[in-house]
């Protein structure tokens, strides 16, 4: 039976499909602007459509499943723009909270959404950078050009142990991506014995003057980055070769944890580069391989990408359908993998990942500064979601970038900082993290947009170690609610709570005038009818529920 969502827009409410921000501005959308004077009415038809009702399984979790690895919810900070520099290492003068040049009021923020994993120097800029140009007496540190973006010079002072500071004073696991494209086998493995190694050598007596007595143990090593590309434009046989010869030098040092050496993987959907791959490289020198796969609104590397915000609903529908390609594209490499390692021992992480846009008008092209909305939400929500559901191979992710970059979760401008709708989310899906995974069921009613359609909803859910469920629901339909009828059998429930993120438009942003303009508030829409959870999706939302019960027994 349809309900009548609570959250039902009126005729009065502004239309999701609003050219402008937050400011409110000129609020017509364009395809139905050019629907002239019959406009009242047909936004008035547009958002007054019942709630589609759907009905939910949540699935008993399969004997000895898979969790839902923490560091799905990893992040990215690559020298590039202002992710770094003006990012999280700020000049002396600014008048933030810091430790030493780290910016404290970003590391608060990130410690509160637990960041798994933090991937670092790159990037394009990865496979340009050399290593000890970033460690010892910052005077004496060599001034560097940063050729991929924006030829912007590097001071290096922000180098190896200023990141693994920062990653300390997150909770972070370091990510590191080893220099391939121009760099030396010989220069990767001095890193990681000045790393690691407890040895009494003379890189590590230097590790020791720079102030860290102690090995670091880091043991996540990406062996160069988008080697089909920036990082030296390798055929994937050459690669797999060139892959072995760095890997037979990435050592494990006594004392320090083993690595876990991580293939440079395809590019989006290009089976061959993960067939040559699997098929050359023996499981026991790779402990994941990568995929990048980022959603671009027009789809379309040439030309404009689509602006961040001042969008339509055509542009809309046209970002979700692009992000939904994650779904096969995770699927086809993972099915590649499992030809070649049935038993699923190489992780799959999809480390670049997010929407990428035009830059906002005025800044430097070359530092990938773009606005967030919550269309940008939605986006993380249902790719994260794809993740959660292929845990099973996919056990890393990592969002491109943490600040300031492409799809950041934090924007900055001088002192001012704010929390972009996309860090909301994982602040939502945090509880996922390290989760047994659940299995759901369900048949999504569609979202058309002319002749095309895409799923209106997608979800997943986990049960952590304390037996609360959670539930992870994400309606991309931004004109019609849906209601689920959800039976969970096996889960012993008695109350249910919930956050949700939605606003008045998906092109709704936050500003630094008006850093709370789409945010977080509690959600009132689910309740226990019997022994089913009946939910009520507002239109583009993302909710997710916990579940808990006084007398915890679940499946
Ligand atoms: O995240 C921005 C860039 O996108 C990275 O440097 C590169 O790996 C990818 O092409």
């Amino acid at each position: 039976m349809a309900v009548t969502s609570p959250y039902a827009l009126t005729a009065g409410t502004p239309s999701p499909f609003s050219e402008r921000g937050p400011g409110g501005e000129a609020t017509r959308p364009r395809r139905l602007r050019q629907l002239g004077s019959t406009i009242g009415l047909v936004v008035l038809v547009a958002t007054s459509l019942p709630a589609q009702t759907v009905q939910l399984t949540v699935q008993p979790a399969p004997v000895a499943g898979p969790v839902i690895s923490k560091h799905i919810y990893g992040h990215f900070a690559e020298h590039l723009g202002r992710c770094v520099y003006d990012g999280f290492w700020v000049d002396p003068a600014l008048n933030v909270p810091k430790q030493g040049r780290i910016r404290m009021d970003i590391v608060e923020a990130l410690r509160k959404i637990k960041v798994a994993n933090l991937r670092w120097p790159g990037g394009c800029f990865a496979d340009a950078y050399h290593w000890r140009d970033g460690v010892g007496p910052a005077a004496q540190r060599p001034r560097t050009i940063n050729t991929w973006w924006g030829n912007a010079v590097e001071d290096n002072s922000f180098g190896t142990h200023e990141f693994l500071e920062l990653c300390q004073l997150l909770g972070a696991e370091p990510y590191l991506a080893a220099n391939v494209g121009s760099g030396t086998v010989q220069e990767m493995a001095n890193w990681m014995e000045y790393l690691n190694s407890n040895a009494d050598t003379p890189l590590t007596q230097q590790r020791r003057q720079n102030g860290h007595p102690a090995p670091y143990g880091v043991t996540m090593w990406g062996i160069g980055n988008e080697s089909w590309g920036c990082g030296g434009n390798m055929t994937p046989d050459y690669y797999a070769d060139v892959y072995k010869r760095y890997a037979t030098f990435a050592h494990n040092y006594p004392g320090s944890p083993p690595l876990k050496r991580i293939v440079s993987g395809a590019n989006g959907d290009d089976p061959n580069w993960t067939e040559t791959c699997m098929k050359k490289i023996p499981l026991n020198m790779m402990w994941g391989l990568t995929l990048h796969q980022y959603t671009l609104p027009t789809g379309s590397w040439s030309g404009s990408k689509g602006p961040a915000t001042g969008f339509g609903e055509a542009e809309y529908f046209n970002t979700m359908r692009n992000c939904l390609r994650m779904e096969p594209i995770v699927a086809k490499h993972a099915a590649i993998m499992d030809k070649y390692d049935p038993k699923k021992q190489v992780a799959l992480l999809v480390d670049e990942w997010g929407v990428w846009t035009d830059v906002e008008p005025g800044t430097n092209p070359g530092f990938l500064y773009q606005q967030n909305s919550l269309r940008d939400a939605l986006v993380a929500g249902t790719t994260l979601n794809i993740f959660n559901n292929h845990c099973d191979r996919v056990r890393g992710a990592n969002l491109a970038q943490a600040v300031n970059v492409l799809q950041a979760l934090i924007l900055t401008d001088k002192e001012r900082m704010l929390l972009t709708p996309t860090y909301h989310v994982f602040d939502l899906y945090q509880v996922h993290q390290d989760a047994q995974w659940l299995p759901l069921q369900f048949s999504s009613p569609e979202y058309a947009m002319g002749s095309e359609k895409i799923p209106a909803l997608n979800a997943s859910a986990s049960r952590d170690k304390a037996g609360a469920v959670h539930i992870s629901l994400v309606n991309l339909n931004p004109n019609q609610p849906l209601t689920l009828e959800t039976t969970l059998p096996g889960v012993k429930w008695n109350a249910v709570t919930g956050r949700i993120l939605t606003s008045a438009k998906v092109s709704d942003y936050n500003t630094f005038d008006r850093p709370d303009n789409v945010k977080l508030a509690s959600f009132r829409g689910a309740k226990k009818r019997g022994e089913q959870l009946v939910v009520t999706l507002p239109p583009k939302s993302v909710v997710v529920l916990e579940l808990t019960s006084t007398s915890k027994t679940s499946s």
